[in-house]
């Protein structure tokens, strides 16, 4: 058999096992940075099938460590394993077990699906090329906390050995059934909150000269802030910078001592991505300062942009090509504006991040975050394809 009828045929025989992981999971979904019941299973499994697993990657990060038969790189395949504090509403038959938390994401899926590229992988070993790093990650839904892939990073897992190139994947649902799809460059946007505390002083309404009004110097901050996108971004560049709460005063005829703005700020470029968090912090502190109060700018570098690698994003294409066929890869057109800490990996390494699709013809496929979230378990064959095919590939080419 070639090397692609021995996928196909090897994730056919996965697949219904696959299925079975995907749904225990889903009865057990876990919070992020506490997905100790997911990463024993994990564990478990992989030790199942003879793999190395190596954990204490952050909370409860691990990976799987396949060698090779033959000479080649070292390639990391990335699967995140948390779900989200929310109550699932479907009624299917393996809808979750815990009140108040679901997999809502679709990360049980993305679990399983590793695990069922690991069964792959060492069904055809002898025909491996180099290592692959099977990569089990805590965390990705809590940009509050910096996420787990950077904290994975920081506990080396991308070490002995070397990882060369990291691939990625999230089920989408603005893609079809049976593909996949990426783009080159820009993918998931970064996305950065801020908050920015006001101090002004307090006095009576009448008497305006004697206060330093906080609210009137929000209000000029306020509109500052936007022109940063259309005065100090290059039109061909993107930015969002949006004010989401202007809070102060508590009396009609009181000038308030303090005024708080919150926002967030979305980008696609790093440059791009640090030129407005400066422009965002220098024209509240200089307002202010002209103005006679102070601001003081509490601004979050959370996940950065998602950036996929052009030379890697172009040999992923073509091994999906190659495995699904040519129409059912779909070339991405416009980034997404959501975050993903798979960001991380692609800042250190050259790496390619991709959607798997999961809309099925006449069906309006439901959201991820939605109570009523599910999705058709074939996308994880698919997958499965997909991420074995893209590891031989990348691993072989020495
Ligand atoms: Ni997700």
């Amino acid at each position: 058999m070639t090397i692609n009828e021995t996928i196909i045929a090897r994730t056919a025989e996965a697949l219904p096992w696959v299925k079975e992981i995907r749904r225990d999971l889903h009865r057990h979904p876990e919070k992020s940075g506490s997905e100790t019941r997911t990463s024993g299973v994990v564990a478990k499994v992989l030790r199942e099938l003879g793999i190395e697993v190596r954990e204490g990657y952050h909370v409860t990060g691990l990976a799987g460590i396949i060698k090779g038969s033959l000479p080649g790189k070292t390639i990391g395949l990335r699967f995140d394993m948390d779900a989200l504090e929310m109550q699932e509403l479907t009624t299917h038959d393996y809808v979750s077990t815990i009140p108040g938390m679901m997999h809502a994401c679709g990360h049980d899926g993305h679990t399983a699906m590793g695990l069922g590229v690991a069964r792959v992988l060492m069904d055809m070993r002898d025909r491996l090329p180099g290592t692959v790093k099977l990569l089990f990650q805590p965390a990705e839904e809590d940009a509050q906390s910096g996420g787990g892939a950077q904290y994975m990073i920081r506990d080396g897992v991308l070490k002995n050995p070397d990882v060369d190139h990291v691939v990625g994947m999230h089920l989408w649902p603005d893609l079809d059934l049976g593909t996949v799809g990426s783009k080159p460059g820009p993918m998931m946007a970064g996305s950065d909150p801020f908050i920015i505390n006001i101090t002004g002083k307090g006095g009576h309404a009448s008497m305006p000269h004697t206060a330093i009004d906080p609210i009137y110097i929000g209000s000029q901050i306020v509109t500052a802030l936007q022109s940063i996108v259309s005065r100090n971004i290059d039109p061909f560049e993107q930015a969002v910078v949006t004010v989401g709460v202007f809070s102060g005063g508590s009396r009609y005829n009181v000038i308030p001592e303090t005024a708080k703005i919150q926002g967030t700020v979305r980008t696609f470029d790093e440059g791009v991505r640090m030129k407005v968090r400066e422009r965002v912090i220098t024209i509240a502190e200089k307002t202010a300062e002209a103005l006679g109060g102070k601001a003081e700018v509490d601004y979050r570098l959370t996940y950065p942009p998602l950036v996929n690698d052009a030379g890697i994003f172009e040999r992923v294409r073509a091994s999906a090509k190659d495995i699904l066929g040519q129409d059912r890869f779909v070339d991405v057109v416009r980034p997404a504006p959501g975050g993903e800490d798979f960001a991380f990996f692609a800042k250190a390494v050259p790496s390619t991040f991709m959607f798997l699709g999961y809309r099925k013809p006449g069906e309006t496929p439901v959201q991820p975050h939605n109570p009523y979230y599910d999705f058709d378990e074939d996308a994880l064959g698919t997958g499965i394809q997909v991420f074995v095919k893209c590891a031989v590939d990348l691993a072989g080419e020495v």
